[in-house]
């Protein structure tokens, strides 16, 4: 099954072992939530909110419960008398489960309708006669807050305006004295629009309450089944014992599957209610709208510098756009996620940030697509700035990162605004990728296509990543400290199951965990069965986003395989009757040292586990641990994109993009190398199509695959992709996270290019995306459109 022997390659690690799971995806036989068909189960259809802001009158059901196949037709009052109709979000605010008093969003939940045939709960939704009465919308943060804007969350009683949070990091009086003190400022205004993580699966999921034993299974998309299973615990006040969330195939999450939605609740409710199953599937427009965005960051800042290029401080303003209820899945202490991450790659002594959240007539979300907590917004920000700085001060991008990278040997590094990177060494992948890329060359090229009129762009981004918490002392969410889980067993003829605690959407885990419990006993990775998902068979764990599997479930798998290996050592001694201090190990078994031949694989080992183990030892062979990392893992690199630019059409194409990585020890580069790609693809999309945005009503356009444009595979540039390793100093294996180093890093890439052809005239910022129209509005105005 991999394409080179463990023998051949010399250890399980850094093998491209194919994917395991693909087998039964390529087949068709993979388990998503949509496969998933109950006896005597019910559909249920939401109706959704056609106005952003409105006053609801009044909701008459009575129409659509007429409706031959109808249920029970479910609002918001009949939640309220369950104390139901609203429910915690993940940042400690509320959100509406189905609406009682006003709507607050366009494609808000106002009713579900539950039916014993799909197509007639979605019939019976143009039954419901809802009387609105409009309300002025809300539309950006910056109307929101002024005075008299029309108050969103009036439902909050302390709630007077629409401002939700106000935060800061960082040392001000040193931020300012670097100011008072420097040679150059150079400030970039930018807005990192709204976009969405628009998994191919939309969210769903089967309620199945027992009303004979009162257990809950409920088999949903989440790509945190513990966590949801103690928040449906708290929220609904079942007994958390007999709730099982069962988290199958997932087609994709991209953070967009953490929250818990509406549409979970209320199926979850109605089975309750009704004693009989309930399955609920999102549809497209649905997962656009109603569930969570992305980014919407307004980000204003200001480099210090001195005149030989050195970078002596930074402060950003931020300003973000957070629908109608505060929603981010991210750490509570952190209000803006780890945005206080933009100094990046820079060794910048002092920086401050300051932070503001307002609500406005939009989907709550804020989700971490493909990022850790606002990470991508941080390193987008930096990443534009520090090119911004190369132009005003007229040197070479390139060289202006190179001078300013935090050096080697500062590792590791405390940052102005307070993180603790754990290793990095920037320059050897900054060096590949402009060596890869042809930069000097480039440069060459670019000016003579000027002389002929011609527009070529080099853009570059040389991000900092921080991924996979804890350390649980900092990092919580709603009270829940994280860490992660691992339970291996290894059964007696020497196959093992593992369990974890975080749930694969497409990472390959059950192929990437098995090769680090292969790297730690040398059982063979098709010996191992990963499991994850099931709340009811796996270690709790807070679930995989912002790239922590490899970094916290990683290192809990290793350390559960250690301390297998440290029981098979004493089972080894009693085998081989020596001391435990005369064993060695050597992948896959013990043997005496200066004996060879006196040895007893892991196979035999576990065999004798439960067989013949010495009296007073107990039988089996497993071992479980809860990580708590001491430290986040700081994945980099350097990112090199070249585009050409139509001066005629503002249309730009990606001649050449090279992405150089270091995610430390890289278990499965196969699948490093696919987890790449696929965030390189995501980060053109959002530079280049991406966008979800609203007119003046708060009517949501981009509601549909036809307007929210992702990128197909014609319009996919092709990669070419490099490494530098330097392993983490804290992770059993030294590997960091990789998931999103490219989401995070390439967008500041591919808009960097775009600017560097039009840098020469002025140019210094294009909001994205860069449709070609904002590119042809921008080639007029500095005089270059033809
Ligand atoms: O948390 P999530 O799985 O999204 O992200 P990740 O931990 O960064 O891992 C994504 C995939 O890449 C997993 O299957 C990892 O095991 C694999 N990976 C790897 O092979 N080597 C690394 N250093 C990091 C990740």
């Amino acid at each position: 099954m991999s394409t080179a022997t463990e023998t051949e390659h010399g250890g399980w690690l850094g093998l491209s072992v194919k994917r395991k799971e693909d087998d039964r995806f390529i087949v068709g036989r993979g388990n998503y939530i949509e496969d998933i068909r109950l006896p005597n189960m019910l559909y249920m259809a939401i109706l959704r909110s056609p106005f952003a802001h409105a006053k609801i009158n009044s909701i008459d059901t009575s129409r659509a419960s007429e409706l031959p196949g109808v249920v029970v037709v479910v609002t918001g009052a009949i939640l309220a008398e369950h104390k139901l109709a609203w429910m915690p979000t993940l940042s400690g605010d509320t959100q509406a489960v189905l609406a009682t008093d006003k709507v607050r969003m366009q494609g808000q939940e106002v009713a579900c309708v539950i039916a014993e045939d799909v197509y007639v709960a979605h019939d019976a939704l143009d039954l419901i006669d809802v009387d609105y009465e409009p309300l002025e919308a809300v539309t950006t943060p910056q109307a929101a807050l002024e005075a008299g804007a029309p108050l969103i969350r009036d439902d909050k009683e302390d709630q007077a305006d629409n401002k939700i949070y106000h935060w800061e990091a960082g040392d001000a009086e040193a931020t300012e004295k670097a100011f008072a003190e420097a040679d150059k400022v150079v400030r970039l205004v930018t807005h990192y629009p709204r976009c969405h993580p628009a998994p191919l699966e939309c969210c769903g999921c089967v309620a199945d309450v027992n009303p004979a034993t009162g257990k809950a299974t409920i088999y949903m998309t989440s790509q945190a089944p513990h966590a949801h299973r103690t928040v449906f615990a708290l929220v609904a006040g079942l007994p958390e014992q007999n709730i099982q969330i069962i988290s199958p195939d997932i087609g994709g999450g991209f953070g967009n599957k953490v929250p818990i939605y509406p549409g979970y609740v209320v199926a979850t409710a109605a089975s309750l209610l009704l004693g009989r199953p309930v399955k609920w599937i999102e549809d497209r427009t649905g997962n656009l709208i109603s569930t969570g965005f992305a980014r919407d960051f307004y980000m204003d800042g200001e480099l210090a510098l001195k005149s030989d290029g050195t970078m002596t401080g930074l402060r950003v303003k931020m300003l973000s756009d957070q629908g109608y209820a505060f929603a981010d899945a991210q750490p509570s202490k952190f209000k803006a996620g780890l945005f206080h991450i933009v100094t990046g790659s820079y060794d910048i002594p002092a920086a401050h940030v300051v932070t503001e959240g307002a609500y406005t007539n939009k989907a709550p979300g804020g989700v971490a697509y493909r990022c850790s907590f606002r990470v991508t917004e941080a390193s987008y920000f930096v990443e534009r700035l520090v090119q911004t700085a190369a132009y005003e001060l007229g040197v070479d991008p390139a060289e202006l990162r190179r001078q300013n990278f935090i050096p080697p040997e500062k590792f590791p590094y405390t940052s102005a605004t307070g993180f603790e990177y754990d290793s990095g060494n920037y320059e050897p992948a900054l060096d590949q990728a402009l060596e890869r890329v042809g930069y000097k060359e480039l440069r060459e090229e670019q000016k003579r296509a000027r002389e002929q009129g011609k527009l070529i762009g080099i853009g570059l981004a040389s991000f900092t990543e921080v991924v996979g918490a804890g350390p649980s002392r900092q990092y919580d969410i709603i009270g829940i400290k994280m860490f992660d889980s691992a339970e291996l067993r290894v059964h007696p003829t020497g196959k093992a199951i593992l369990k974890l605690g975080v749930k694969s959407q497409g990472q390959g885990h059950e192929t990437t965990f098995a090769q680090i419990v292969a790297h730690e006993l040398g059982i063979p990775p098709e010996d191992v069965t990963v499991q994850e998902g099931d709340t009811d068979n796996t270690p709790y764990g807070l679930g995989t986003y912002a790239s922590r599997s490899t970094p916290v479930a990683g290192a809990a798998t290793s350390v559960a395989a250690r301390k297998v290996r440290d029981k098979a050592k004493k089972l080894a001694a009693h085998l081989l009757e020596a001391a435990e201090d005369d064993l060695e190990w050597e992948t896959g078994k013990f043997f005496v040292r200066g004996a060879p031949e006196r040895a007893k694989t892991i196979q035999e080992i576990a065999f004798a586990a439960y067989t013949d183990h010495p009296e007073g030892m107990e039988a089996g062979l497993e071992a479980v641990d809860y990580y708590d990392p001491p430290n986040m893992t700081y994945p980099f690199g350097t990112y090199a994109v070249v585009v050409e630019v139509d001066r005629g059409t503002g249309e730009w194409k990606v001649r050449k993009v090279v992405a150089v990585d270091d995610c430390g020890t890289r278990i499965n580069p196969m699948i490093v190398d696919g987890q790449i790609m696929g965030g390189l693809t995501e980060g053109y999309g959002i530079a280049a199509m991406e966008l979800i945005t609203f007119d003046e009503d708060g009517n949501c356009i981009g509601s549909n695959f036809m307007d929210y444009l992702l990128p197909g595979s014609w319009d996919t540039p092709s990669f070419e992709l490099g490494e530098t390793v330097t392993p983490s100093p804290h992770h059993p294996i030294g590997a960091k996270g990789v998931g999103e180093s490219a989401t995070v890093g390439s967008p500041a890439a591919y808009v960097n290019a775009v600017i560097d052809a039009l840098a020469h005239a002025g140019v210094r910022n294009i909001d994205m995306p860069l449709t070609s129209g904002k590119v042809w509005a921008a080639l007029n105005e500095a005089g270059l459109a033809e």
